[in-house]
């Protein structure tokens, strides 16, 4: 049922969007990080109420959400929200969306997780495609600037903070043009699937750590 419905949605976005990548993307963006707040208020929730507490589950999920900001600051750079109607339809549907994710993964959070997956799977996909048809004029165009200050010339804690499979400081990409740009994005969707999964793992409660945890009692 999940995974037809992340293909149900792909393919009225695919089809609204057929020529406009930019717009596109901005809806995908929008919406892509929705999860990320949905996964931290029910994790508040379950702390306010002393029910669990696992603070890097919450560091680790919001500094996806920034990932996604990022993403979602690029495509605007880009022009992608310049129309209302867009602006609409990525809006609406993100705060209908936003519930959906709170009672999927208040009830089940391995489902949230797994559709998280799959969603961040096609993300990927999109943006491999994408690069592949369009090698030639990305490469032509400069990188914009949000996308160079998140990458390189910024604090780098929270890029880091969101790739749970990798050491500090191990990923530094080039960013150099728009192509590089959207190899990045497309490598952090990439980073976001190998999250979801880790999520997934029987054991996570105990095994999930933010990459920059130091032991500390009572976390
Ligand atoms: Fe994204
Ligand atoms: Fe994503």
């Amino acid at each position: 049922m999940i995974r037809l419905l992340v293909n149900f949605l792909v393919a009225v976005i695919d089809l609204l969007y057929k020529n406009r990548p930019y717009p596109r993307f901005y809806v995908l963006e929008t919406v892509a990080r929705v999860p990320y707040f949905a996964f931290l208020s029910v994790l508040h929730l379950y702390e306010t109420v002393g029910a669990w507490r696992r603070a890097d589950w919450l560091k680790v999920h919001f500094a996806e959400s920034w990932n996604e900001l990022h993403h979602l600051l690029i495509m605007e750079s880009l022009g992608g929200n310049q129309r209302w109607p867009d602006r609409l339809l990525a809006r609406s549907t993100a705060v209908f969306y936003y519930w959906i994710v709170v009672l999927l993964y208040a009830f089940s959070p391995r489902s949230a997780y797994y559709f998280m997956e799959l969603v961040e799977s096609h993300a990927f996909h999109t943006y491999d495609t994408f690069l592949k048809e369009n090698e030639a004029e990305l490469k032509a165009q400069p990188a914009p600037q949000v996308a160079i200050n998140y990458y390189r010339e910024g604090d780098l804690y929270m890029f880091d903070e969101f790739q749970t499979s990798h050491q500090l400081s191990e990923r530094r990409p080039s960013v150099d043009n728009l192509y590089d740009v959207f190899v990045n994005i497309r490598d952090d969707e990439s980073e976001h699937v190998k999250t979801m999964i880790a999520c997934q793992h029987p054991d996570a409660q105990n095994t999930f750590k933010s990459p920059h945890s130091v032991p500390v009692l009572g976390r």
